[in-house]
């Protein structure tokens, strides 16, 4: 089926892959990222794939005071949306968010508050529409705030309510909220880790995973699937323990 997709952070890794699913079924796309070349480049991609229409906008997610105009420009071109995923993040160095203030408010800010501020306004969209599914991207790092990356951890613990409480409130208006919590993913953002090879899943697998959890209308998806496992030992650990690790 041919759907209409709007994605903010359409240059990520996962994102692109999720593109790709859909491209190959004729969907439409508004696509938000803030490099313009990018931008160009995943257009010409998804339309060679078989994308029916790609508009693009460019627009760093920090300047929230843009995302009522950027989303007003999707609306206008498509009328109505059914589906909409936000997918930009980044891993913040967490040993210099221990030291450097502004630095580790700037990561909160990409990570959380500019997040909440495009969850706000497609809510409002949404709801009037009365259908569609909101995507976020989530982490399992949310799950519990860990030694080696507790800022980004609380920035997406912090998405995590309050896509929940958003699903909640539109659970009765016909829009669907879905929060995915993937575990590592191979894409740019984790280039630079060492990571298990065997916990470690690439973004087309990643994708597929999305895609068939929006179309299940899923509340909250771990992918690969294990993760939920490996997050409820985790998430059960009492704190006497788990502040005696380091990882
Ligand atoms: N990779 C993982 O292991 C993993 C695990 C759990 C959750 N996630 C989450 O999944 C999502 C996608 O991550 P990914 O792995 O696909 O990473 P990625 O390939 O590194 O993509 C991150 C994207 O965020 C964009 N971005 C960063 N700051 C931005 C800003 N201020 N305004 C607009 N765009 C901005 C980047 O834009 P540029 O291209 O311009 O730099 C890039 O497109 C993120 O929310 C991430 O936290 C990833």
């Amino acid at each position: 089926m041919s759907e209409t997709i709007i994605i903010i952070g359409a240059s990520s890794g996962i994102a692109e892959a999720v593109a790709r699913c859909y491209a190959e079924q004729g969907s439409r796309f508004f696509l938000v990222a803030r490099n313009s070349k990018k931008l160009q480049v995943l257009s010409t991609d998804l339309t060679a794939r078989g994308a029916k229409e790609v508009q693009t906008f460019v627009m760093d997610a920090n300047d929230t005071n843009i995302i009522n105009k950027m989303l007003d420009s999707a609306w206008n071109a498509f009328g109505a949306i059914d589906i909409a995923l936000i997918a930009h993040g980044s891993l913040p160095d967490q040993q210099r968010t221990e030291i450097d203030i502004p630095y580790a408010i700037a990561e909160f800010r990409t990570n959380a508050e500019s997040v909440i501020a495009c969850l706000a306004g497609l809510a409002v969209r949404f709801k009037l529409q009365g259908k569609g599914v909101i995507t976020v991207m989530g982490s399992v790092a949310g799950d519990r705030g860990r030694a080696s990356n507790y800022l980004y951890g609380a920035a997406k613990a912090s998405i995590d309510a309050y896509a929940s409480g958003l699903r909640a409130r539109l659970f009765k208006t016909g829009v669907h909220v879905l929060t995915v919590k993937p575990g590592f993913v191979m894409t740019a953002m984790t280039a630079q880790l060492k990571l298990p090879e065997r916990l470690t899943a690439s973004a087309e697998f990643v994708a597929r995973d999305i895609r068939r959890a929006i179309s299940k209308r899923c509340d909250v998806l771990y992918t690969p699937r294990f993760w939920i496992l490996i997050m409820l030992i985790i998430r059960w650990m009492p704190e006497v323990v788990f502040k005696r690790m380091r990882f």
